[in-house]
């Protein structure tokens, strides 16, 4: 049976670095606490009037050319974001019509939070495997620093842009690409990381604009720690559920959100810190576009040969998590 694969992948960063020097000057913070409790050293920030949709259509033009594809090869579009251009349309048909993918595409977004690449990595494979779409092109991305609450130390200090995408389709070689995920939800924790205001359930008003409550708020020592239990959960079901133990793969790409989250996963798998990708500290946490980036940078920098086994691992607003095994 033909399996699904990743054909190719790209990244894209915007050029603006903003450091935690930087940031001190901003709110009551130091470059000290944010290393510290973080990992964090600087984040990108998206130029004025780069849209998310402009951040991803440069990690899905370098996507195709590491796949050896043409714009116009591609079916299926599917963007995991939590900050899209606008509400409506989805992101994923303005990359549509800014790349050229032809209109008998199927176009949409998907919203896990940062466990979005993971969600949007089966729903893709799961409709390539089923023969309807070819070529699939598939994208996380965020501009979080249009919705950080600039002035709350708690949270802006954590997040960043950019874009990571992937080309998946069918391969006939035996073992390779996604072996399977593993994904789930805590609904009853939404309001540990949200966004409050804006939607229809209490729409934005001048008052509610002047407070910032259209901006993330998160209570972080709660995230923390469910963050720690979920990823860790979602590792070993998927572990078992496929007959493998963890010292099998070769490298875990973890959700990058904070250092301190990625180490206790180490500790809690046995798996040494060499086996974690991480690149938490140039980027901070880009929420859908983290996993993507940080694998197209595995790939290029010669972590992630032929025949390895590697895992993905996440966890978001939601509260979602997800894995994944894929086999390259
Ligand atoms: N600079 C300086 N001090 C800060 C600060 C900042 N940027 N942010 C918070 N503080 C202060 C707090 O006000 C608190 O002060 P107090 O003790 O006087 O009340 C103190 O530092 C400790 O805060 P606390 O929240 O207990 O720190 P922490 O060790 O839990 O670390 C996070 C905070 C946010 C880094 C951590 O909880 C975290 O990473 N949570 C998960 C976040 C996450 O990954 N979210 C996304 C999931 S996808």
């Amino acid at each position: 049976m033909p399996s699904t694969v990743i054909l190719g992948t790209g990244s894209y960063a915007p050029e603006r670095i903003l450091s935690n020097a930087e940031l001190s000057k901003m709110v009551d913070t130091s470059d000290e606490w944010i290393r510290t409790r973080s990992g964090i050293r600087e984040r990108r920030i998206a130029a004025p009037g780069e849209a998310t949709s402009d951040m991803a259509v440069q990690a899905a033009k370098r996507a195709l050319l590491d796949a050896g594809l043409k714009a116009d090869e591609i079916d299926l579009v599917v963007v995991a974001t939590v900050t899209p251009d606008m509400l409506m349309p989805s992101c994923a048909c303005l990359v549509q019509h800014k790349l050229g993918v032809p209109t008998s595409a199927a176009c949409f977004d998907l919203n896990a939070a940062c466990s979005g690449f993971v969600y949007a990595l089966d729903t893709v494979c799961a409709m390539v495997a089923s023969g309807r779409y070819k070529k699939a092109l598939l994208i996380g991305v965020e501009k979080l620093s249009a919705v950080v609450d600039w002035q709350d130390r708690t949270t802006c200090v954590l997040f960043g842009d950019g874009a990571g995408a992937a080309v998946v389709g069918l391969s006939s070689e035996e073992g390779k690409g996604l072996i399977g995920t593993r994904l789930g939800s805590f609904g009853e924790g939404a309001e540990l990381l949200h966004i409050p205001r804006g939607g229809t359930s209490a729409p934005s008003t001048p008052e509610s604009i002047a407070a910032r409550d259209h901006c993330i708020r998160m209570k972080g020592k709660e995230v923390f720690k469910l963050a720690v239990r979920a990823m860790d959960e979602a590792a070993r079901d998927i572990l078992e559920q496929y007959h493998f133990r963890a010292d099998q793969i070769s490298l875990v790409i973890p959700h990058q959100a904070n250092l301190r989250i990625i180490e206790a996963l180490s500790e809690y798998l046995e798996l040494p810190m060499e086996r974690f990708f991480v690149n938490v500290e140039r980027y901070g946490n880009t929420s859908a576009a983290s996993i993507p980036l940080a694998l197209d940078e595995a790939r290029r920098t010669g972590r992630i040969k032929s025949g390895d086994l590697t895992m993905l691992v996440a966890f978001g607003a939601g509260l979602t998590y997800g894995s994944a095994l894929v086999r390259w």
